[in-house]
């Protein structure tokens, strides 16, 4: 049985931060912020845009005694073209975030396996960041001041699947539904892979974390325990979904003209976590499950 906390959500109308909202506010005091508007189901919510100079309104208002770090641009493409506004909103924010929350809050941030090169497979903690593109290095940035400004931190990089409750908002998983539903002809990376977990199990296993206390002031990789590509993980969904696929064609990232450049292996070691917790993470299918019950909420 987890305890309860007093947790400060960045970034809560997202995919992930909004997720954990749900999942937390129940038995947590949860404090929510983002640019946007609060969604309905939000009890405390305050409208901060983390390009501000200095968040202590933010924290004296959430006095949090942990703050879960979500708030990020998270559109690979805008990074690219503006590489200035994400290395400040995805990097420096971090500094002032820590500067601002004191010693004794926890800071958890979210990080991504975007910070690692195309060409590791199985990235593990011990691996060289070598983003190659300016959403990873504005991540890698942001783990950088985290280390260096602070001393109550956890860097979980992770590879998240899951639903948007902000309406209008579509991420991956709606894409692949909605288009199969429509029967409009996708195409889904064959040769992309990943090891995904949903952000419901996510927010499980960083209550975990925080209840047990471990991994301070580490990196770990926290993501599903089985790697597939994009198009078989589509599949799975629609499969389990009971919604026919024949939409749904296996492409190759190498015809895809992207405008930033895309991780082709995005798989990281979860080893470490499993070792250390003694917990199993999901595999694909109980991944799939979690997204379904989610979508049958
Ligand atoms: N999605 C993935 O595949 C994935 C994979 C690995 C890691 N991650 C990491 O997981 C975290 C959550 O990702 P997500 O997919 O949930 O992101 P998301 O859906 O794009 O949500 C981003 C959130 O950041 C907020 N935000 C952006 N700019 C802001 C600003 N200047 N001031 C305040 N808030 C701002 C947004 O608020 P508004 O609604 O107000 O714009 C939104 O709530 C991110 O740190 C991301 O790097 C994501």
């Amino acid at each position: 049985m987890s305890t309860s906390k007093r947790i400060l959500i960045t970034g809560a109308t997202g995919m992930l931060g909004s997720t954990l909202v749900k999942q937390w506010q129940p038995t947590n005091k949860v404090y929510c912020t983002s640019t946007s508007a609060a969604l309905p189901f939000m009890q405390h919510h305050m409208e901060f845009d983390i390009k501000s100079s200095n968040y202590n309104a933010l924290i004296e208002w959430s006095q949090p005694e942990v703050i879960v770090h979500c708030a990020a641009l998270t559109n690979g493409n805008y990074c690219q073209e503006n590489p200035s506004e994400a290395l400040e909103i995805n990097g420096l924010t971090l500094k002032k975030l820590t500067q601002s929350a004191g010693k004794q809050c926890r800071i958890i941030y979210i990080s991504t396996d975007a910070v690692f090169s195309a060409d590791l497979n199985m990235a593990k903690e011990s691996d060289l960041p070598n983003p190659d593109n300016v959403y990873g290095k504005s991540k890698e940035l942001g783990e950088f001041f985290l280390t260096q400004h602070s001393e109550n931190y956890t860097i979980i990089r992770t590879t998240i699947v899951g639903l948007n409750s902000k309406n209008g908002k579509t991420g991956f998983t709606e894409w692949i539904v909605d288009s199969a539903q429509k029967k409009i002809p996708i195409q889904l990376f064959g040769d992309v892979l990943f090891n995904p977990i949903s952000c419901k199990q996510l927010g499980v296993e960083i209550l975990n974390i925080l209840d047990s206390d471990l991994f301070k002031n580490e990196i770990v990789h926290l993501s599903g325990s089985e790697v597939v590509s994009k198009f078989e993980f589509g599949i799975r969904l629609l499969e389990k979904l009971n919604i026919n696929f024949d939409s749904v064609s296996k492409g190759s990232i190498l015809t895809f003209n992207q405008r930033a450049k895309r991780s082709t292996d995005q798989s990281l070691d979860c080893s470490y976590y499993q070792k250390t917790t003694q917990r199993s993470l999901p595999s694909l299918d109980q991944c799939v499950d979690s997204l379904i019950t989610e979508y049958n909420e």
